[in-house]
């Protein structure tokens, strides 16, 4: 096994498969980084040199000296480049457990959909809570009819990002990466396993199908100095009809608050962060369920698992292909081709959190989290309700599919136009006082 990234996320790939290794389960073999000279610290604490883990700046080393004795390869590298690591593991027939998301870029997804099909084993994409067994459940629950016909899903995401987040790297919160269409964003990074799991839910064809969207509005906002938004909501239709609605921000006091909802006919399903579920019947009964999730190094190894699992034949598929992602990607390239422009908001609109839990201080939206929650319950746009940071007319109904180039030169001008804006001066924005 290697592992390509060692900062970052892949490190916790490192640990996750350093337990595996523990167990048995797993022999790993190398690793690479370009960074590889920056990150001595983490190469000691996983112990590299005593496990005989070979270390190198690149994928192509890696695997001109290992590839002939690798099963798999999990590519923990920034988005922009999955694409050709997925190519050149796939390439020297090596199974890959792929970090969401695989790609944002429709187009570029398909050419990963066209080369996994020569994959020795289909690729894995690591959305975290596809297989978790009481998702399954319940979504068997929902097919079976038993709480009538599916009307509607949502999402609600608060999940603080503090100014660091989005210059830790060279890739947070840009709309492209040189000439590639990125969309990194609140809803195409980190809340992305939400989206997935939303549409995995609405789509009623079968157990493996994800709903795809058929008519997106959106409002797109952003509180940091970046190309994309962090501020996101949406709300539209999706395959036979169901409805969908999604509130997701950084720019929030909360430091992570989240809710799926699942409306049908008969039963109102929600699933918040604290791991219960609940199931409202029309008559008013409530019904509980587990729906834990793990904390992210045991639910990583578990997702890692799963992923051998089926290689050695004890599954039957991986919890996420490349090709279960394509709802997910398009659903996240027509947030942007349904919105005329990125409403950035005025420092009067916004205030300062000293968030140190997290690092540094977090630029928040006062009152979006109210909002948030009102949007999910009315499916009125910040512009529609007339809130005062919000832009009227912002939003547009994209629904037929759409030529590849009109997303690139929408993602051009869109960031064109954020160049536009000059840098906040953070002294001019006050500085909010903590609730809690
Ligand atoms: N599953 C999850 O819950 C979860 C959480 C966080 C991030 N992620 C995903 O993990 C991936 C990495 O995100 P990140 O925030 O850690 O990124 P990052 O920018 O911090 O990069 C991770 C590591 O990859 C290295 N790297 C950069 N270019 C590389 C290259 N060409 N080859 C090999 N390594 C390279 C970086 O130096 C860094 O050490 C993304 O796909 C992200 O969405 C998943």
């Amino acid at each position: 096994m290697a592992v390509v990234g060692i900062g970052g996320f892949a490190d916790l790939h490192h640990l996750a498969l350093a337990r595996l290794e523990n167990e048995r389960e797993v022999q790993m073999l190398a690793t690479c980084d370009p960074a590889l000279n920056s990150l001595a610290a983490q190469c000691e604490a996983h112990r590299f040199g005593e496990r005989g883990v070979s270390t190198y700046t690149d994928i192509a080393t890696l695997l001109s000296r290992h590839a002939h004795e690798l099963d798999a390869i999990s590519i923990s590298s920034p988005i922009p480049f999955h694409q050709e690591h997925h190519r050149m593991s796939v390439g020297h027939q090596i199974a890959c457990y792929l970090e969401k998301p695989p790609t944002l870029d429709p187009a570029e997804l398909e050419s990963m959909i066209a080369t996994d099909l020569l994959a020795a084993h289909p690729s894995a994409v690591g959305f975290n809570h596809i297989s978790q067994p009481w998702r399954l459940r319940l979504k068997k629950r929902i097919l079976a009819g038993e709480f009538g016909s599916l009307v509607e899903v949502g999402f609600a995401g608060f999940w603080r990002r503090p100014i660091g987040y989005f210059v830790r790297n060279g890739w947070a919160g840009k709309l492209l990466f040189g000439e590639k269409i990125l969309l990194d964003s609140c809803c195409g990074n980190a809340m992305s396993h939400y989206l997935h799991n939303m549409l995995f839910h609405a789509g009623t064809r079968g157990l493996w199908e994800w709903a795809r969207p058929t008519g997106v509005t959106a409002e797109l906002y952003r509180a940091n100095d970046i190309e994309s938004p962090d501020t996101i909501f949406a709300r539209g239709t999706l395959d036979e009809g169901i409805r969908f609605r999604i509130i997701a921000t950084h720019a929030c006091e909360t430091r992570q608050r989240q809710r799926e909802i699942i409306q049908c006919e008969d039963a109102l399903i929600e699933i918040p962060e604290d791991g219960c579920g609940t199931i409202t019947w029309r008559d008013g009964t409530i019904e509980s369920f587990s729906a834990a999730s793990l904390p992210a190094p045991t639910l990583l190894r578990e997702n890692l698992q799963e992923y051998f699992a089926f290689l050695t034949g004890d599954r039957s598929r991986p919890s996420s292909t490349l090709a279960d992602c394509r709802a997910f990607v398009s659903l996240n390239s027509r947030l942007y081709l349904s919105s005329p422009c990125i409403q950035r908001i005025d420092d009067a609109h916004l205030s300062l959190l000293a968030a140190d839990d997290f690092g540094g201080v977090t630029l928040i939206i006062p009152d979006i989290e109210q909002t948030g929650e009102d949007f999910l319950l009315d499916g009125r746009l910040p512009s529609e309700k007339g809130v005062e940071w919000a832009m009227e007319g912002s939003s547009a109904c994209i629904s037929s599919e759409t030529a590849p180039n009109l997303l690139r030169q929408r993602i051009t001008h869109l960031q064109a136009s954020s160049r536009e804006n000059p840098i906040r001066n953070l002294n001019s924005i006050q500085r909010a006082r903590r609730k809690h």
